[in-house]
């Protein structure tokens, strides 16, 4: 079965909310999901997944340290040709989700658009683009792991 990474670093709960949408919408295509604070993931196991998104929030003008240094341990392990995705909430900037999904193509992957940005906590609607987001992962997946 085809599977998709959820991984992310949220200080009030935001990010973590469109990572819950996220892995909500994948799953209603019928995927296999796992959605975790990034503490909880090991970047090894990460890389095996057919899809990894990963989100934070921007916290001076970037993304937090800590999910920056799982990016470098997860891009080492080879994820060149996974889909990618990145998302976070921000207050004024949101930088941090650009971030990731530049570095994430840098390393080859195939980064699905949009690069998901919420301001502050997120509404229904917000919500609403994290789910379909989720399903847009799932089918790009789901695609991908029929060609190989
Ligand atoms: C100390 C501090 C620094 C911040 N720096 C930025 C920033 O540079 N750019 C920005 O867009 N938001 C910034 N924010 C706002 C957060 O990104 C925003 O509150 C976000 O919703 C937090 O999401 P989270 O609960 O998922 O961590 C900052 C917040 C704090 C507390």
């Amino acid at each position: 079965m085809s599977k998709l990474a959820v991984v992310y670093l949220s200080t009030q709960g935001s990010t973590r909310m469109m990572a819950e949408a996220i892995a909500e919408g994948a799953r209603e295509k019928h995927i296999e999901v796992r959605v975790d604070n990034f503490y909880e993931w090991d970047p090894k196991d990460a890389a095996t997944y057919d899809g990894i998104a990963v989100g934070s929030s921007t916290f001076y003008y970037k993304m937090l340290e800590p999910i920056s240094k799982f990016l470098d341990q997860l891009i080492a392990e080879g994820v060149e040709g996974k889909i990618g995705a990145a998302f976070g909430s921000y207050g004024w900037s949101g930088e941090a989700p650009i971030m990731i999904a530049e570095r994430m193509r840098e390393s080859g992957m195939k980064v699905i658009d949009p690069v998901l940005r919420v301001q502050y906590v997120p509404n229904e609607k917000d919500l609403k683009e994290c789910l379909r987001l989720g399903k847009d992962i799932a089918i790009n997946i789901k695609k991908m792991t029929k060609k190989t």
